[in-house]
């Protein structure tokens, strides 16, 4: 059911018009007077207008230009006697959705009418979707006022609207995903596509027909000509995460088209411009992974022309009350519940904890914690006990776990660093590689400490 305003100087027309849209189930304003409808157009905002082009002084081409002046979302119809074809492309260029000619068959209004309409919801529904998309990715989505936090903001400001290559470092859920978004969407290329690639979720030859295309015939399961990556984020930004697992191989092609700002599909001979802002992401330190020759020092600096280091939470844990209040807002506003409670203790609780998944896991922890708890209160019971972990003291409930006593500390600092080492690998689904790099060790180190504890156990 659409509103429809139709408009004609010819009574006959009007009622022939409105009541096929009728019983076409659409509620229909019918004018006269192209004079009356314009001043009532505004207030019944309908979704199409089918005008007469021919009228006494105001003529359709006049409600057109109205409508596209102050009803940009409304799809225009003229109606012409007189068809010709300089009228038709006049209207078109003007920007009418569709011109019908005099006489038409009954289908054929019905046609072009749902045409419009289809048409016209798109249009809605994209201009709703574009707001939206850029509601979630402002800044104020990332939350944070500690120093180490406002740095990256001002750097945020600075370097969005620039076309420079920016390699954003952290670790893992530290948002560098947030952040290439709210760089994008506060450039002028936020209108143009944002396109994120995982370059360690395919395998390289994979990865290298989905950045850059391929012709037919290129490898096996090469049915047909195919754009990559690249292609389809023209005049955007593309998002190369995880850029710290590509394979060296592929770095070289990478490096070659920052340099010629070329792209040349696989299995093809020519190459084709590219228009497209490169923000990469790495949760490893890529300096570590050039010194032992995995990443390659040259596309390093391609990328790296801004760079950026996310802090991780427990270097801006000031901001986790903040954090924990927005991540209760935001699970209100999933659950369409009344927003619940924290008590202070469970605050210095999260305060307390290393966050090895930072933001992500702290995000979760509320998640769980809002489904967990009673009465509209989250208490520490109610979050995941490896936090609620070394808590020790008076009113221990159940899942708090005791300090052991009556060890030297040496032993203690051991313990408690092979818990913290056991926990980032698993975090890090088993990668040392990358748990060295979180820890902030060498890989040496972490072989060391491992094969300590594997003593320590035999
Ligand atoms: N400063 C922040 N404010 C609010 N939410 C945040 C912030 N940082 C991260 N988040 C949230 O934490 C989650 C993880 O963020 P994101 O995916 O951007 O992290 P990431 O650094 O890309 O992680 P990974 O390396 O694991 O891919 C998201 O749900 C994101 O909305
Ligand atoms: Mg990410």
């Amino acid at each position: 059911m659409a509103k429809i305003v139709i408009i004609d100087d010819e009574p006959t027309m009007v009622e022939v018009i409105s009541t096929l849209c009728r019983e076409n189930g659409h509620i229909v304003s019918p004018f006269n007077s192209a004079e009356k409808a314009l001043e009532e157009l505004p207030g019944i905002n309908p979704q199409v207008v089918i005008a007469d082009i021919k009228m006494e002084k105001v003529t359709g081409f006049d409600v057109l230009q109205e409508c596209r002046r102050t009803l940009p979302q409304t799809a225009v119809i003229l109606i012409t006697a007189y068809a010709s074809v300089e009228k038709a492309v006049e209207a078109m260029k003007l920007g009418a959705y569709d011109f019908i000619t005099k006489p038409f068959k009954i289908d054929e209004l019905k046609f072009t009418v749902q045409r419009a309409l289809d048409y016209q919801s798109a249009v809605r529904e994209n201009v709703y979707l574009k707001k939206e998309v850029k509601n979630r990715y402002r800044f104020e989505n990332i939350v944070g006022t500690s120093r180490a936090m406002t740095e990256v903001f001002n750097l945020i400001n600075k370097v969005a609207d620039t076309d420079s290559t920016i390699l954003i470092q952290g670790e893992s859920g530290t948002g560098k995903e947030l952040v290439a978004r709210a760089l994008h969407f506060n450039s002028k290329r936020q209108n143009a596509p944002f396109v994120a690639v995982n370059c360690s979720a395919l395998p390289e030859n994979l990865l290298e027909s989905e950045l850059f295309g391929h012709k037919k015939g290129a490898f096996t399961g090469a049915f047909q000509d195919k754009i990559g990556l690249f292609e389809e984020a023209e005049g955007g930004t593309i998002f190369l995460d995880e850029v710290n697992s590509m394979a060296l191989s592929l770095q070289t092609k990478l490096l070659r088209v920052l340099q010629e700002r070329m792209i040349r599909r696989v299995g093809d001979t020519k190459t084709v411009p590219i228009n497209v802002r490169v923000v990469a992401a790495s949760n490893e330190q890529l300096q570590a992974k050039m010194r032992n020759g995995s990443f390659r020092e040259d596309l390093y600096y391609r990328l790296a022309v801004i760079p950026m280091d996310l802090p991780s939470l427990r270097e801006r844990t000031e901001d986790i009350p903040l954090l924990v209040n927005y991540f209760l807002q935001k699970n209100s506003t999933q659950t369409n519940t009344e927003p619940k409670k924290i008590e202070p203790d469970a605050i210095d609780t999260l305060g307390r904890y290393a966050w090895p998944g930072n933001v992500r896991e702290l995000e979760n922890s509320i998640e769980r914690a809002c489904a967990l708890c009673e009465d509209g209160l989250i208490r520490v019971v109610d979050l995941p006990p490896h936090i609620q972990g070394r808590q020790s003291g008076p009113g221990g409930e159940n899942n708090i776990i005791e300090m052991p006593i009556g060890l030297r500390l040496e032993e203690f600092i051991a313990n408690e660093e092979r818990a913290y080492i056991e926990q980032t690998l698993r975090h890090n689904n088993g990668s040392r590689e990358k748990t060295a790099s979180m820890l902030g060790i060498s890989m040496a180190t972490l072989y060391r400490k491992l094969e300590l504890k594997s003593k320590q156990r035999a």
